[in-house]
């Protein structure tokens, strides 16, 4: 979510840090309310994520930030979607950083959008995601 967007839907707002200590790039893992949580700065837009990945609980925020890699044609590949994606440090999952959501399994994701309201991911597809934006020059996240 864009830094003028960010509401909390009626959650807790958090202060994390000035946002000049987050430059676009960079991550800070946090406690807030008992849960390790990843705030991160993705050219200038913040999202936050549980650091506990759905597959087996490694600490998810602590791997590394990656592009999207799509292969439009047999042997070769483009880098889409720059800084996006975290993959997971111990069996490297890939999570969009913007949604928690997973990379490998989009279809099913799509087919339980949260528009339609039909259903909500299964813990498998989905890291928890949290509202994060800079407000008055402090980096805050909504739990
Ligand atoms: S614990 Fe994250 S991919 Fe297995």
């Amino acid at each position: 979510m864009s830094v003028g967007e960010a509401s909390g839907g009626g959650r807790t707002p958090h202060p994390v840090c000035a946002a000049a200590e987050l430059p676009p790039g960079r991550r800070r893992i946090v406690t807030i309310e008992g849960k390790s949580i990843g705030v991160f700065n993705v050219g200038g837009r913040y999202f936050a994520l549980r650091n506990r990945c759905p597959h087996r609980g490694a600490p998810l925020c602590e791997g590394q930030v990656v592009d999207l890699v799509t292969a439009p044609a047999p042997y070769a590949w483009e880098n889409e979607r720059f800084g996006e994606i975290i993959r997971c440090p111990w069996h490297s999952w890939e999570f969009d950083l913007t949604t928690g959501r997973s990379v490998c399994h989009p279809d099913s994701i799509r087919t339980k959008s949260y528009p339609a309201g039909v259903a909500a991911p299964t813990e498998h597809d989905r890291a928890e995601a949290y509202e994060a934006a800079e407000r008055g020059g402090v980096v805050v996240v909504w739990v």
